[in-house]
């Protein structure tokens, strides 16, 4: 199969480079700068993204371009065309103030392939503090903006391209065609990568490579081990054995529905309701690593000991995810929050590891969740985290405490889904790329805020008491913190900025309805600095 490879040299939007290039139906994979696989002969082109460094700097990644020039289509972007340009004889040097945000092409070379279709000041995203003052020789400036003389370049006579702005992100209005004149025109990608076409050779792969053996996999009621268990079942049917484990801190009715949902879909799967021993544990322990600690031991723990009744099981399945994989080249190389997966399980299983979703970003899981027939609700929840409420909950745990948050959380959710906007122009657009099924009518489309954002929740703050007044009585109970975000790959994430009548409506709901919360508060924080969660 045809594929892109992009060069990964720690850009903070490589990986957005990655879903830009699949939305061209073309497959493509993200690797460590240094790691370019060299006799693979589906590589049709090369992506060289940018970098928090210069080029000057001690530490910047290098790459020796002999292995790909001249072999294969080459695009540099940001560092990309800084690190060819310097590397290949031309000048970089800083900028005299950095260049940010929005700006024109105030030229262009009309006939130029990279530009076919371009419009006169077209906008792009600038993002540096270097810039190309001199070209290599034998290379021509085919694009400047007012401030940047050499904001796009060529090799003269050869398939070699630099641009100093970010293509791939949503403020280049004519990115996604800068990308496709690439991928498409240049690399000559035949556009053959889709939702229908993995299914099918997954389906046909996953049939060879287990034959007739049992499979094991973890499911989380999350969207992507649930299209990994539908695409597993295809291949193999009841010789898939699918394990729930419910700790207690699940969303309120979650279980059971979910559980009602895997078996219309045909599943094959254990629940295991694991809640006293998880609150057991988990009694007094206030620490957030320390909650989440015990959460993943205690899962393994529940987790192995009913995989282990399945005697005959050859392989574990995991509904890992492209993003989870992606040797990323972590700068500071520092823990923020350890996150629990399945894991672990006892080596005397001898289990093979089958990860049949490990290509996909979030949004192609979607869509090929869509094609195996699941249903919508299923397929566009929001994110949640594997320790569930318990990192929702500040302080210790408690059944009470727990129940608490799950009727606040629902009643925000289900306002979510209930609530309904339109929306027009770029921003019905991005909804519509991102998969969210909606009609479009005269221009306008009709979405529910739930489907707007990457991911919502309510947090119980059980640590902080205000005091409050309810008919005649004085309350003195716990606030409550609403969070919703909108984000690409959880990696940032910006606050979510929900109409106030909406915000007044759940508010009032929350207080009138849930017992031991007299406050409602808005969490107006991004990531960075914050996290999506707050533990
Ligand atoms: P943070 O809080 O780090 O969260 O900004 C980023 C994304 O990861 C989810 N999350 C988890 N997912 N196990 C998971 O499977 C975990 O332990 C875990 N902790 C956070 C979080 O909901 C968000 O989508």
């Amino acid at each position: 199969m045809q594929k892109i490879i992009i060069l990964d040299f720690g850009s903070q939007t490589t990986q957005l480079i990655g879903r830009r290039v699949r939305e061209l139906d073309t497959f493509c994979e993200i690797l460590p700068y240094n790691k370019f696989p060299e006799d693979d002969p589906d590589v049709i082109g090369v992506i060289l993204s940018g970098s928090p460094f210069s080029v000057y700097d001690p530490s910047a990644f290098k790459v020796n371009l002999d292995t790909i020039r001249g072999r294969y289509p080459i695009l540099g972007i940001c560092y990309g065309a800084q690190f060819m340009s310097h590397t290949l004889g031309g000048r970089v040097e800083p900028a005299p103030s950095r260049e940010y945000g929005r700006q024109n092409l105030t030229t262009f070379e009309t006939s130029n392939p990279l530009f076919k279709g371009f419009n006169q000041g077209s906008q792009v995203w600038m993002s540096h503090g270097d810039t190309i003052t001199a070209l290599p020789k034998g290379f021509k400036t085919i694009a400047s903006t007012e401030s940047v003389q050499n904001a796009a370049y060529q090799a003269e006579g050869e398939k070699l391209w630099g641009v100093q702005f970010h293509p791939e992100v949503f403020h280049s209005v004519q990115g996604s065609l800068l990308l496709k004149n690439f991928v498409v025109d240049i690399c000559g990608s035949t556009q053959s990568w889709s939702a229908a076409s993995f299914v099918d050779t997954t389906v046909a792969e996953l049939k060879a490579q287990l034959g007739n053996d049992r499979v094991i996999l973890g499911l989380s009621g999350g969207v992507d081990s649930s299209v990994a268990a539908v695409l597993l079942n295809r291949a193999i049917g009841d010789r898939l054995t699918c394990i729930f484990v419910d700790h207690g801190m699940l969303r309120k009715n979650e279980f059971t529905q979910v559980m009602e949902d895997y078996k219309v879909l045909g599943l094959n799967v254990i629940g295991v309701d694991a809640s006293e021993k998880f609150f057991a544990d988990l009694a007094g322990v206030t620490d957030p690593e320390q909650k989440r600690k015990i959460i993943g031991r205690d899962f393994v723990e529940v987790f192995n000991a009913e995989a282990k009744k399945i005697t005959d099981a050859r392989w574990l399945a995991q509904g890992t995810i492209y993003p989870d994989r992606i040797e990323s080249l972590n700068i500071t190389g520092k823990v923020i929050k350890s996150h629990h997966n399945v894991g672990g399980l006892p080596e005397e299983m001898h289990l093979q590891l089958c990860e049949p979703l490990k290509w996909l970003f979030k949004d192609e899981v979607r869509r090929v969740g869509r094609q195996l027939g699941m249903p919508e609700h299923l397929i566009t929840r929001h994110p949640f985290p594997g320790p569930g409420l318990a990192v929702r909950i500040l302080g210790d745990i408690t059944p009470e405490k727990v129940r608490i948050l799950q009727e606040a959380d629902d009643i925000y959710i289900r306002g979510l889904r209930e609530y309904k906007v339109k929306l027009s122009g770029e921003e019905a657009r991005r909804v519509l790329a991102a998969g969210v099924p909606a009609d479009m009518q005269d221009g306008t489309i009709e979405v529910s805020l739930y489907d707007q954002i990457w991911q919502a929740g309510a947090i119980l703050l059980s640590t902080v008491r205000s005091v409050g007044v309810m008919g005649d009585e004085r309350t003195y109970e716990h606030p409550v913190a609403l969070r919703a975000v909108t984000s690409t790959d959880a990696m940032t994430a910006d606050w979510a900025h929900l109409p106030y009548d909406f915000m007044a409506r759940v508010s009032t709901d929350i207080i009138n309805h849930v017992r031991g919360v007299n406050r409602v508060c808005y969490d107006i924080s991004s990531k960075p600095p914050a996290t999506i969660e707050w533990e």
